[in-house]
C-alpha cells in the first residue's frame, strides 16, 4: 500500500503511524508547577538526541482531551525550566498507565499511582524513587512543530542508576525490563538482548 500524509487515505481502521514508529521508549516525565504541585505523565514521542553532552527530546500535544486544559508537563517545564525523565520498568507499567489519565491541573499523579518520590539533586523536581534510571534535565529549547505539538529539548544534568542493574560495568536492561510503546494499545517489554559487532 501507499498513501500520502496530506490525504491521509491509508484506508485502515486505525492510523498506522504510531505503529510504524515503534518500539518507542517512554519518558515518564516528572515536573513541578510554580506553586510546588508535583506532576507525572508518560510521553513516548521521546528519544536521546546526542550523548556528548547527553541531550533528550520529547513531543507534547497541546491539551488534555476531554478537559479544557493544556498538558501539565509542558506548562510546568515552560514555567520552571526543569524536569526529570524516569525510565519505566515492567513492574511500573500499570502506575505509568494510570498517570496518563487527564487529571485536572494540580493533581499529583505520584499520589494517584501510589508512588514514592525522591528529590532530584541538580534541579528542584521530584522523581520516581522506584524507577531504575532517572535523568535530571534542564530545558534547552522548545520547538513549535507544524500542527499543534511542541518538541521539548532537555540537557541532562545528572543521572541516577539503581546499582542493582549494573553488571560488570554495564547497564543490564534485562534486569529491569524497560517498557516500550508500540501502536494502538500495544506495548512491549525488553527482556532479551543480543550483540552485533560493528564492521571494521
Ligand atoms: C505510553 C503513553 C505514551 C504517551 N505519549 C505521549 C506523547 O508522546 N505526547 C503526548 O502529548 N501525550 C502522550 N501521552 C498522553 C499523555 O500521557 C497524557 O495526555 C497525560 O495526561 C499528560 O499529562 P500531563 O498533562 O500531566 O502532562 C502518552 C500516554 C501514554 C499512556
Amino acid at each position: 500500500m501507499f498513501y500520502t500524509t496530506q490525504e491521509n487515505d491509508h484506508g485502515l481502521r486505525y492510523n498506522p503511524f504510531k505503529a510504524i514508529v515503534s518500539p518507542r521508549p517512554i519518558a515518564w516525565i516528572s515536573s513541578k508547577d510554580k506553586e510546588g504541585n508535583a506532576n507525572l505523565a508518560p510521553y513516548s514521542f521521546f528519544n536521546g538526541m546526542s550523548d556528548a553532552p547527553p541531550i533528550i527530546g520529547f513531543g507534547s500535544g497541546p491539551d488534555k482531551m476531554g478537559l479544557e486544559e493544556p498538558k501539565d508537563s509542558l506548562s510546568n517545564i515552560e514555567a520552571t525550566g526543569v524536569f526529570c525523565v524516569n525510565i519505566v520498568s515492567d513492574n511500573l507499567k500499570n502506575q505509568m498507565n494510570l498517570s496518563s489519565k487527564h487529571f485536572p491541573h494540580g493533581v499529583d499523579e505520584f499520589e494517584q499511582a501510589g508512588l514514592c518520590k525522591e528529590q532530584a539533586r541538580t534541579i528542584d523536581v521530584p522523581y520516581v524513587a522506584d524507577s531504575p534510571v532517572t535523568l535530571e534535565c534542564k530545558l534547552h529549547d522548545i520547538i513549535t512543530l507544524p500542527g499543534t505539538s511542541k518538541w521539548v529539548i532537555g540537557l541532562v544534568t545528572a543521572i541516577h542508576i539503581n546499582d542493582a542493574f549494573i553488571v560488570e560495568g554495564k547497564l543490564d536492561v534485562t534486569k529491569y525490563k524497560p517498557v516500550a510503546r508500540l501502536g494502538y494499545k500495544d506495548y512491549a517489554t525488553i527482556s532479551e538482548v543480543y550483540e552485533l559487532e560493528r564492521p571494521k
